[in-house]
Protein backbone atom coordinates (compact mmCIF):
# COMPACT_ATOMS: atom_id res chain seq x y z
CA UNK A 1 0.00 0.00 0.00
CA UNK A 2 1.33 3.46 -1.01
CA UNK A 3 0.02 6.42 1.00
CA UNK A 4 0.38 9.55 -0.61
CA UNK A 5 0.75 13.41 0.99
CA UNK A 6 0.28 16.74 -1.29
CA UNK A 7 1.97 19.14 0.94
CA UNK A 8 4.37 18.72 3.12
CA UNK A 9 4.44 22.24 5.48
CA UNK A 10 4.15 21.40 9.07
CA UNK A 11 1.08 19.03 9.40
CA UNK A 12 2.10 17.24 6.39
CA UNK A 13 5.82 16.38 7.37
CA UNK A 14 4.29 15.81 11.42
CA UNK A 15 2.23 13.06 9.65
CA UNK A 16 4.64 11.65 7.90
CA UNK A 17 7.57 11.67 10.50
CA UNK A 18 4.88 9.86 13.27
CA UNK A 19 3.81 7.45 10.43
CA UNK A 20 7.22 6.30 9.54
CA UNK A 21 8.92 6.30 13.62
CA UNK A 22 5.81 4.21 14.98
CA UNK A 23 6.70 1.67 12.28
CA UNK A 24 3.25 1.99 10.75
CA UNK A 25 4.78 3.03 6.92
CA UNK A 26 8.20 2.10 5.70
CA UNK A 27 9.24 5.36 4.08
CA UNK A 28 9.41 3.46 0.75
CA UNK A 29 5.74 3.10 1.15
CA UNK A 30 5.44 7.19 1.34
CA UNK A 31 5.08 8.93 -1.90
CA UNK A 32 4.78 12.81 -1.44
CA UNK A 33 4.99 16.51 -2.90
CA UNK A 34 5.27 19.94 -2.14
CA UNK A 35 4.64 23.20 -4.01
CA UNK A 36 8.16 24.81 -3.10
CA UNK A 37 10.31 21.34 -3.88
CA UNK A 38 13.24 22.34 -1.87
CA UNK A 39 11.15 22.48 1.07
CA UNK A 40 11.23 18.56 0.72
CA UNK A 41 15.01 18.13 0.96
CA UNK A 42 14.83 17.94 5.06
CA UNK A 43 12.65 15.09 4.76
CA UNK A 44 14.41 13.50 2.29
CA UNK A 45 17.94 13.65 4.03
CA UNK A 46 16.32 12.30 7.53
CA UNK A 47 14.23 9.68 5.23
CA UNK A 48 16.07 8.92 1.88
CA UNK A 49 13.70 6.12 0.78
CA UNK A 50 10.44 8.68 0.80
CA UNK A 51 9.82 9.01 -2.98
CA UNK A 52 8.90 12.20 -4.50
CA UNK A 53 7.05 13.11 -7.23
CA UNK A 54 4.66 15.98 -8.88
CA UNK A 55 1.13 16.28 -7.35
CA UNK A 56 -0.75 14.28 -10.36
CA UNK A 57 1.90 11.07 -9.76
CA UNK A 58 1.36 11.21 -5.98
CA UNK A 59 -1.86 11.29 -6.70
CA UNK A 60 -1.76 8.30 -9.30
CA UNK A 61 0.26 6.28 -7.06
CA UNK A 62 -1.61 6.60 -3.63
CA UNK A 63 -3.98 4.22 -2.31
CA UNK A 64 -4.31 6.72 0.65
CA UNK A 65 -4.02 10.37 -0.06
CA UNK A 66 -3.48 12.92 2.58
CA UNK A 67 -4.27 16.44 1.56
CA UNK A 68 -2.63 18.43 3.43
CA UNK A 69 -2.49 22.54 2.38
CA UNK A 70 -4.47 25.27 3.78
CA UNK A 71 -8.40 25.14 3.12
CA UNK A 72 -7.76 28.07 0.67
CA UNK A 73 -5.68 25.23 -1.79
CA UNK A 74 -7.70 22.32 -1.25
CA UNK A 75 -9.49 23.53 -4.24
CA UNK A 76 -6.61 24.44 -6.69
CA UNK A 77 -4.49 21.30 -5.66
CA UNK A 78 -7.92 19.35 -6.50
CA UNK A 79 -8.69 20.88 -9.58
CA UNK A 80 -5.26 19.80 -10.67
CA UNK A 81 -5.76 16.12 -9.40
CA UNK A 82 -9.33 15.11 -10.00
CA UNK A 83 -8.89 13.10 -13.01
CA UNK A 84 -6.26 11.20 -11.02
CA UNK A 85 -9.13 9.61 -8.12
CA UNK A 86 -10.55 6.76 -9.00
CA UNK A 87 -13.18 5.18 -7.05
CA UNK A 88 -10.83 2.96 -5.80
CA UNK A 89 -8.57 5.72 -3.97
CA UNK A 90 -9.42 7.07 -0.63
CA UNK A 91 -8.64 11.06 -0.43
CA UNK A 92 -8.09 12.45 3.11
CA UNK A 93 -8.93 16.43 3.95
CA UNK A 94 -7.13 17.17 7.26
CA UNK A 95 -8.55 20.35 7.74
CA UNK A 96 -11.96 21.46 9.79
CA UNK A 97 -13.43 22.99 7.02
CA UNK A 98 -12.94 21.37 3.89
CA UNK A 99 -15.53 18.40 4.69
CA UNK A 100 -16.63 15.13 3.67
CA UNK A 101 -19.89 16.25 2.35
CA UNK A 102 -18.34 18.90 0.40
CA UNK A 103 -15.77 16.32 -1.26
CA UNK A 104 -18.20 14.12 -2.36
CA UNK A 105 -19.79 16.23 -4.27
CA UNK A 106 -16.69 17.16 -5.89
CA UNK A 107 -14.77 13.92 -6.45
CA UNK A 108 -15.36 10.70 -7.55
CA UNK A 109 -13.44 8.60 -5.13
CA UNK A 110 -13.76 7.59 -1.61
CA UNK A 111 -13.35 10.62 0.68
CA UNK A 112 -13.17 11.18 4.72
CA UNK A 113 -11.47 13.71 6.90
CA UNK A 114 -9.02 13.01 9.53
CA UNK A 115 -8.19 16.01 11.53
CA UNK A 116 -4.58 15.60 13.58
CA UNK A 117 -2.92 17.61 16.27
CA UNK A 118 0.49 18.17 16.71
CA UNK A 119 0.26 15.74 19.77
CA UNK A 120 0.68 13.13 16.93
CA UNK A 121 4.32 13.97 16.40
CA UNK A 122 4.99 12.02 20.32
CA UNK A 123 2.34 9.15 18.48
CA UNK A 124 0.28 10.33 21.64
CA UNK A 125 -3.41 12.52 21.18
CA UNK A 126 -6.07 12.02 19.24
CA UNK A 127 -7.16 12.42 15.41
CA UNK A 128 -10.68 13.63 14.83
CA UNK A 129 -12.32 11.04 11.80
CA UNK A 130 -14.91 11.33 9.64
CA UNK A 131 -15.89 8.99 7.20
CA UNK A 132 -17.45 9.59 4.23
CA UNK A 133 -20.34 7.53 2.72
CA UNK A 134 -18.22 5.78 0.00
CA UNK A 135 -15.93 3.73 1.67
CA UNK A 136 -16.44 -0.16 2.46
CA UNK A 137 -15.56 -1.64 5.90
CA UNK A 138 -12.28 -2.82 4.83
CA UNK A 139 -11.21 1.03 4.03
CA UNK A 140 -12.58 2.20 7.16
CA UNK A 141 -11.01 -0.52 9.35
CA UNK A 142 -7.99 -0.34 7.29
CA UNK A 143 -7.78 3.65 7.97
CA UNK A 144 -7.80 3.02 11.47
CA UNK A 145 -5.61 0.93 11.83
CA UNK A 146 -2.88 3.03 9.85
CA UNK A 147 -3.98 6.31 12.34
CA UNK A 148 -4.07 4.06 15.34
CA UNK A 149 -0.13 3.52 15.31
CA UNK A 150 0.38 7.44 15.86
CA UNK A 151 -3.39 8.44 17.89
CA UNK A 152 -6.32 7.42 19.54
CA UNK A 153 -8.58 8.14 15.98
CA UNK A 154 -11.94 9.36 17.45
CA UNK A 155 -15.08 9.36 15.45
CA UNK A 156 -16.81 12.70 15.02
CA UNK A 157 -19.90 14.47 13.10
CA UNK A 158 -20.11 17.05 11.05
CA UNK A 159 -21.62 18.98 13.40
CA UNK A 160 -19.27 18.09 16.36
CA UNK A 161 -16.11 19.19 14.22
CA UNK A 162 -14.85 23.15 15.07
CA UNK A 163 -15.51 22.38 18.96
CA UNK A 164 -13.90 18.73 18.47
CA UNK A 165 -10.88 20.53 16.73
CA UNK A 166 -10.56 23.13 19.45
CA UNK A 167 -10.58 20.45 21.97
CA UNK A 168 -7.88 18.23 20.37
CA UNK A 169 -6.22 20.56 17.87
CA UNK A 170 -5.84 24.11 19.02
CA UNK A 171 -5.88 22.82 22.92
CA UNK A 172 -2.22 22.93 22.72
CA UNK A 173 -1.93 25.86 21.85
CA UNK A 174 -4.49 27.28 24.28
CA UNK A 175 -3.29 24.84 27.30
CA UNK A 176 0.43 25.65 26.67
CA UNK A 177 -0.35 29.51 26.94
CA UNK A 178 -2.10 29.12 30.13
CA UNK A 179 1.02 27.34 31.62
CA UNK A 180 3.55 29.87 30.29
CA UNK A 181 0.90 32.12 31.57
CA UNK A 182 1.32 30.51 35.33
CA UNK A 183 5.05 30.47 34.67
CA UNK A 184 5.44 34.00 33.83
CA UNK A 185 3.40 35.16 37.02
CA UNK A 186 5.64 32.47 39.09
CA UNK A 187 8.29 34.61 37.92
CA UNK A 188 7.19 37.76 38.57
CA UNK A 189 5.78 37.18 42.01
CA UNK A 190 8.51 35.09 43.59
CA UNK A 191 12.23 34.23 43.69
CA UNK A 192 12.11 31.17 41.22
CA UNK A 193 13.97 31.35 38.32
CA UNK A 194 12.54 31.11 34.98
CA UNK A 195 14.10 27.85 33.80
CA UNK A 196 13.28 26.41 37.25
CA UNK A 197 9.60 27.33 36.70
CA UNK A 198 9.27 25.47 33.29
CA UNK A 199 11.13 22.42 34.13
CA UNK A 200 8.43 22.07 37.03
CA UNK A 201 5.75 22.98 34.41
CA UNK A 202 6.98 20.27 32.21
CA UNK A 203 7.15 17.54 34.40
CA UNK A 204 3.89 18.83 36.14
CA UNK A 205 1.70 18.37 33.10
CA UNK A 206 3.64 15.16 31.93
CA UNK A 207 2.69 13.32 35.09
CA UNK A 208 -0.64 15.06 35.20
CA UNK A 209 -1.15 12.98 31.69
CA UNK A 210 -0.03 9.82 32.65
CA UNK A 211 -1.77 10.15 35.94
CA UNK A 212 -4.78 10.57 33.57
CA UNK A 213 -3.50 7.96 31.16
CA UNK A 214 -3.26 5.42 33.03
CA UNK A 215 -6.68 5.66 34.63
CA UNK A 216 -5.90 5.95 38.17
CA UNK A 217 -7.85 9.90 38.17
CA UNK A 218 -10.68 11.32 36.07
CA UNK A 219 -10.28 15.39 35.63
CA UNK A 220 -12.66 16.04 38.90
CA UNK A 221 -11.35 13.41 41.29
CA UNK A 222 -7.64 14.96 40.72
CA UNK A 223 -8.99 18.04 42.08
CA UNK A 224 -10.67 16.55 44.61
CA UNK A 225 -7.50 14.29 45.50
CA UNK A 226 -5.41 17.24 45.39
CA UNK A 227 -7.34 19.64 47.23
CA UNK A 228 -7.31 18.78 50.45
CA UNK A 229 -9.91 20.49 52.89
CA UNK A 230 -8.21 23.53 54.66
CA UNK A 231 -5.44 23.49 52.44
CA UNK A 232 -3.59 26.04 50.10
CA UNK A 233 -4.67 24.46 46.65
CA UNK A 234 -8.45 25.19 47.47
CA UNK A 235 -7.31 29.22 48.18
CA UNK A 236 -6.14 28.75 44.92
CA UNK A 237 -8.96 26.81 42.95
CA UNK A 238 -11.45 29.34 44.16
CA UNK A 239 -9.32 32.53 42.53
CA UNK A 240 -9.02 30.06 39.10
CA UNK A 241 -12.56 29.41 38.96
CA UNK A 242 -13.90 33.10 39.70
CA UNK A 243 -11.05 34.47 36.84
CA UNK A 244 -11.74 32.11 34.08
CA UNK A 245 -15.77 31.27 34.74
CA UNK A 246 -16.46 31.97 30.83
CA UNK A 247 -13.25 32.49 29.59
CA UNK A 248 -13.57 28.65 27.55
CA UNK A 249 -17.31 29.79 26.46
CA UNK A 250 -15.94 32.94 24.58
CA UNK A 251 -13.08 31.32 23.40
CA UNK A 252 -15.55 28.61 21.63
CA UNK A 253 -17.84 31.50 20.61
CA UNK A 254 -14.27 33.39 18.66
CA UNK A 255 -14.12 30.23 17.50
CA UNK A 256 -17.14 29.30 15.67
CA UNK A 257 -17.53 32.80 14.45
CA UNK A 258 -13.89 32.12 12.69
CA UNK A 259 -14.83 28.82 11.59
CA UNK A 260 -18.39 30.35 9.92
CA UNK A 261 -15.91 32.41 8.12
CA UNK A 262 -13.65 29.99 7.11
CA UNK A 263 -16.26 27.84 5.53
CA UNK A 264 -17.87 30.74 3.92
CA UNK A 265 -14.50 30.97 2.12
CA UNK A 266 -14.20 27.59 1.46
CA UNK A 267 -18.01 27.56 -0.27
CA UNK A 268 -16.58 30.52 -2.52
CA UNK A 269 -13.72 29.12 -3.59
CA UNK A 270 -15.49 25.49 -4.83
CA UNK A 271 -18.21 27.23 -6.59
CA UNK A 272 -15.88 29.65 -8.38
N1 LIG B 1 -0.87 22.94 12.17
C1 LIG B 1 -1.73 22.23 12.89
O1 LIG B 1 -1.58 22.03 14.12
C2 LIG B 1 -2.91 21.61 12.20
C3 LIG B 1 -3.75 20.75 12.93
C4 LIG B 1 -4.83 20.12 12.27
C5 LIG B 1 -5.05 20.39 10.92
N2 LIG B 1 -4.23 21.25 10.26
C6 LIG B 1 -4.53 21.52 8.83
O2 LIG B 1 -3.39 21.14 8.09
C7 LIG B 1 -3.39 21.86 6.86
C8 LIG B 1 -1.97 22.31 6.58
O3 LIG B 1 -1.56 23.14 7.67
P1 LIG B 1 -0.03 23.38 7.96
O4 LIG B 1 0.03 24.01 9.30
O5 LIG B 1 0.73 22.13 7.68
O6 LIG B 1 0.28 24.46 6.83
P2 LIG B 1 1.69 24.75 6.13
O7 LIG B 1 2.80 24.53 7.08
O8 LIG B 1 1.55 26.08 5.46
O9 LIG B 1 1.80 23.64 5.00
C9 LIG B 1 1.04 23.67 3.82
C10 LIG B 1 1.93 23.10 2.75
O10 LIG B 1 1.15 22.94 1.57
C11 LIG B 1 1.99 23.21 0.47
N3 LIG B 1 1.19 23.54 -0.71
C12 LIG B 1 0.38 24.60 -0.92
N4 LIG B 1 -0.16 24.55 -2.16
C13 LIG B 1 0.32 23.42 -2.74
C14 LIG B 1 0.15 22.82 -4.00
N5 LIG B 1 -0.63 23.38 -4.95
N6 LIG B 1 0.81 21.67 -4.27
C15 LIG B 1 1.62 21.09 -3.34
N7 LIG B 1 1.83 21.63 -2.12
C16 LIG B 1 1.18 22.78 -1.81
C17 LIG B 1 2.79 24.41 0.93
O11 LIG B 1 3.93 24.52 0.10
P3 LIG B 1 4.93 25.79 0.13
O12 LIG B 1 6.18 25.24 0.74
O13 LIG B 1 5.10 26.19 -1.29
O14 LIG B 1 4.28 26.87 0.95
C18 LIG B 1 3.10 24.03 2.38
O15 LIG B 1 4.31 23.31 2.52
C19 LIG B 1 -4.36 23.03 7.02
O16 LIG B 1 -5.49 22.78 6.22
C20 LIG B 1 -4.71 22.99 8.49
O17 LIG B 1 -6.06 23.34 8.71
C21 LIG B 1 -3.17 21.85 10.85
Amino acid sequence: MHIGFIGTGSMGTILIEAFIESGALLPSQIIASNRTREKLSPLLAKYPGINTAANRDVALQADFLFLCVKPLDYRVVLDEIRDCLDDQKLLLSITSSVGVERLESFLTCKVARVIPSITNAALSGATLVTMGRRLQDEDAQALFTLLSAISTPIHIGEAETRISSDIVSCGPAFFSFLLQRFIDSAIQETSLSEGQATEMMTQMIIGMGRLLEDGRFSLPTLQQRVCVPGGVTGVGLRVIDAETKDVFTQTIQATQEKFASDLAEVKASFSK
